[in-house]
């Protein structure tokens, strides 16, 4: 039988009509903890003195492997307390990914520091470790690694490019909680990993995130931002046991600050132990995908090392046009009719943005100057991986938690669809430009 004239696309039939299960999943003993919370309190100022927050940060460390962890509100607070510290601010220049959520380069910015493009790998996206020479100036200070869609980065050359220039190393596992690269779980590699626990992540809450690090000095120094300033007994970080006396005097409210809460903070206990056997389902459920697109040409998926352990967040895909003979965008308009819930999640690589430009005059804020001062220009280089991984990249978001092979395979199917009705979608592809060239001529 071919599907090819009955593509949705074209008003046939919808072909994958499930639905990712309802994600994140709470117990029930999470709710009574945090009725029982709010009912106590309190809820303000919280730090390593409140027996929640002092048990959650002990078990992030344990599940990091490192030493200490800092609860925050959010992903991108946590990244901030990273740089916070490790006082990478004015002057300094971080080595970044021009393909990311925009928190890896807004953290910098906000910091006063400035961001500094490398390029990726055109199959993964993630940071090339030989494109690293290439950003490094006097000015360098550290490499701010994504690990995205839950595939670790090549820490190993990543760190020993680090040490051999002296530069600190942190890391964003916002998508990527218990990803292992040669075993070790990322976010422990670098003096700092930052994680978001929002809504759709591995470890999914409700809005928050944390930081992890064995390094006591950048804990003490990121709790300047952790804190609502006081020193009785549970409000503060000032009131740790180890907290060092010349910080103390630091302790005010003249910092942003990305502090905790204690809904969050039960949340995130509540679903860290099942975290590790949802990310082997996902790895099962990508495993069982990948396997049933053989002879699919029109799309392939990175390979990874096989001591590297993927989490998928997301799985992504690289489109190949050559092979379908239509444009990205018309295939993943074909996929989506299809019922796929695939995306482009970098619609652009960051570098190009054009808030970045020292052109810019639309509305300032609080970094525009610094980058103007900085006369560096990121719109102008050269990332030639990016752009191919950009224009050619498909992401299906994975909450593909349980093992669902049924799911699998009416995804595939979908995948299977398109490849028989590529005719269709070329001629459906040509008729749509012919038409917009009429209308545009007219
Ligand atoms: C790679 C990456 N970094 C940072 C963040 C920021 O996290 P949050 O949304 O919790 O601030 C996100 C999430 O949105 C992300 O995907």
């Amino acid at each position: 039988m071919t599907h090819a004239s009955a593509l949705a696309l074209l008003g046939g039939p919808v072909e994958h009509r499930r639905t990712a299960p309802k994600y994140p999943r709470f117990t029930a003993a999470a709710y009574d903890r945090v009725r029982e919370a709010l009912d106590r309190g309190p809820m303000q100022g919280l730090s390593k003195g409140h027996p929640i927050i002092a048990e959650l940060e002990e078990r992030l460390a344990a599940y990091h492997d490192v030493e200490l962890a800092l609860a925050t509100s959010s992903g991108h607070g946590a990244l901030q307390s990273a740089l916070i510290g490790l006082e990478i601010t004015g002057g300094d220049e971080v080595l970044t990914s021009p393909y990311s959520w925009g928190a890896s380069v807004s953290c910098i910015l906000h910091n006063g520091a400035v961001p500094v493009f490398v390029d990726v790998s055109p199959e993964t996206g993630l940071i090339d470790p030989s494109a690293l020479a290439a950003g490094l100036t006097s000015r360098t200070r550290a490499i701010l690694v994504p690990h995205l869609y839950g595939q670790p980065a090549d820490m190993t050359a990543i760190m020993s490019f680090a040490e051999a220039h002296g530069l600190v190393v942190v890391e964003d596992g916002s998508q990527a909680h218990g990803a292992r690269h040669r075993g070790r779980r990322v976010g422990g590699f670098g003096e700092a990993g930052a994680f978001s626990t929002n809504g759709v992540k591995p470890l999914a809450t409700t809005e928050g995130g944390y930081l992890v690090t064995r390094v006591a000095d950048v804990y003490w120094k990121a709790t300047i931002s952790g804190q609502h300033a006081g020193r009785g007994e549970l409000i503060g970080r000032a009131s740790e046991p180890g907290f060092p006396d010349e910080l103390r005097q630091h302790i005010d409210s003249m910092v942003y600050t990305y502090r905790p809460n204690i809904v969050t903070a039960l949340l995130t206990l509540d679903r860290l132990p099942y975290v590790d056997a949802e990310n082997a389902a996902r790895r099962r459920n990508a495993s069982a995908l990948f396997a049933a697109l053989d002879g699919v040409g029109s799309v392939s998926w990175p390979s990874h090392d096989a001591q590297d352990e993927c989490v998928y967040h997301m799985v992504t895909l690289n489109f190949d046009a050559e092979h379908a003979g239509v444009s990205r965008d018309t295939y993943l308009a074909a996929l989506n009719a299809e019922g796929v819930p695939a995306v482009a999640y970098v619609a652009n690589g960051l570098h190009r943005s054009p808030r970045l430009s020292p052109s810019y005059d639309g509305p300032r804020v609080m970094w525009t100057e610094t980058l103007r001062r900085a006369g560096v220009d990121p719109n102008a280089a050269e990332l030639p991986g990016c752009d191919e991984k950009v224009a050619r990249s498909i992401e299906i978001p994975w909450n593909h938690f349980e093992d669902d092979p049924e799911s699998m395979a009416s995804l595939a199917r979908a995948f299977a669809k398109l490849e028989e009705g590529l005719d269709h979608l070329r001629r459906h592809e040509r008729s749509g430009v012919a038409a917009r060239s009429e209308t545009a001529s007219a």
